[in-house]
């Protein structure tokens, strides 16, 4: 890929490229909508990812083009920006603005992009790319931020710049990961593991759902703010920092105090599920691969009936899953609301489950699901 974008950056600004990078998209096997409660998520890097080549221009302009999409921009090197619309650029656009409050960009910059992660398909498309800025701006004019500096300014661009109050398992995975390992990151400390992700006779299964994500974002903050407020509550009796400080059996000794009947339903998705994490990773740790999936399956069920983030394509593709001898578990992966599931399905079975989970999802949703078997990637690097 390298190569071909370094050709057509020749192609498209008449000079040579000086530094190309690369970062991946990421799946996050279980923790679904905790990491902004403190809870312990366990993502890992895909080989999918965005790619970067850039070289300085003498005009103090930004340029920045994709091959993805057709909008491009050109703007002058300021000392702050704002979001214009909801483009592509406004995401690296957002990596300037919060590097330029502490440090100085001393040239221009034109930039060709390029991605093959699906993008608003759940797999952290838009991480990987405030990563992949953040990362060249810092290697390129020596800024002196340190790893874990990344995936934070990144997450606040996120946060400030776009409007998403999401939390920090995907730009962490984005920056952190390694080939065939996950992460097991606790959200509130930033402590993490990084451990073996032996999958045995089993695959990572990607299922894209296909379908378009309206209203996520919104729906997105809705829940960060429900978490809020269970929090709260329960802050007139004891005093937390976030809803994972709790497990389950202390959880309901305090959630009385939770009277709105969807806020105590979220709430008890977040402090289940961060429990639920714990038990995968023993279960990882010990090769008990179909005690996971078990797990998996407890967490998308969760997911629908509690925190009812999943829908109709999400829980069309999991169902499938449960019935199919030769998957021992799935779950959705990332926001919901669409997007992708996941699924251990056993090695050799790749075209069967294919033909059968598109025929099954077709029948019931109208349109084909794309899989896609992933390999677990290294994260953000100079190449
Ligand atoms: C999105 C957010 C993450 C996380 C997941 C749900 O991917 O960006 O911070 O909250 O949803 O687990």
């Amino acid at each position: 890929m390298k190569a071909e974008l370094t050709q057509k950056f020749l192609e498209t600004y008449n000079h040579e490229v000086t530094s190309s990078y690369f970062t991946p998209g990421r799946v996050n096997l279980i923790g679904e909508h905790i990491d902004y409660n403190g809870g312990l998520v366990m993502p890992c890097a895909v080989t999918m990812g965005t790619w970067l080549v850039m070289a300085p221009n003498s005009d103090k302009v930004l340029r920045f083009k994709s091959l993805n999409f057709p909008e491009e921009t050109a703007i002058e090197l300021k000392k702050q920006y704002t979001k214009t619309g909801s483009e592509w650029f406004n995401y690296p656009l957002g990596v300037f603005n919060e590097l330029l409050k502490d440090h100085e960009i001393p040239t221009g910059l034109d930039m060709l992009f390029y991605g093959n992660v699906p993008i608003g398909s759940g797999l952290s498309s838009s991480a990987s790319i405030e990563v992949i800025m953040a990362y060249a701006l810092n290697d390129y004019f020596n800024m002196g931020l340190e790893k874990i500096q990344i995936p934070l300014l990144a997450q606040k661009v996120e946060n400030e710049f776009i409007g998403v109050n999401c939390g920090i398992m995907d730009q962490f995975a984005v920056a952190f990961g390694e080939a065939h390992k996950a992460i097991v990151l606790n959200c509130d400390t930033l402590k993490y593991k990084i451990v073996d992700c032996e999958l045995g006779d089993y695959n990572l299964a990607i299922v894209n759902t296909n379908k378009p994500r309206k209203l996520a974002e919104s729906k997105y903050n809705e829940r960060v703010s429900e978490c809020q407020e269970a929090l709260s509550n329960l802050n007139t009796e004891i005093k937390l920092h976030n809803l994972c400080e709790l497990n389950y059996e202390k959880f309901v000794l305090h959630s009385h105090l939770i009277k709105d009947e969807t806020v105590l339903k979220r709430a008890t998705h977040v402090v289940k599920e961060n429990d639920r994490v714990n038990l995968a990773a023993k279960a990882l740790n010990s090769g008990a691969l179909e005690e996971f999936g078990r797990l998996m399956y407890a967490s998308h069920q969760s997911l629908k009936d509690l925190y009812e983030v999943t829908g109709a394509e999400l829980d069309t593709v999991v169902d499938f899953c449960r019935d199919y001898d030769h998957v021992i578990g799935a779950r959705m992966t990332g926001a919901g609301f669409g997007g992708c599931a996941i699924a251990l399905l056993k090695k050799g079975m790749e075209e069967d489950f294919s033909k059968q989970l598109t025929d099954y999802y077709v029948k019931r949703i109208g349109y084909p699901v794309d899989i896609y078997i992933s390999e677990i990637g290294n994260g953000a690097s100079a190449i």
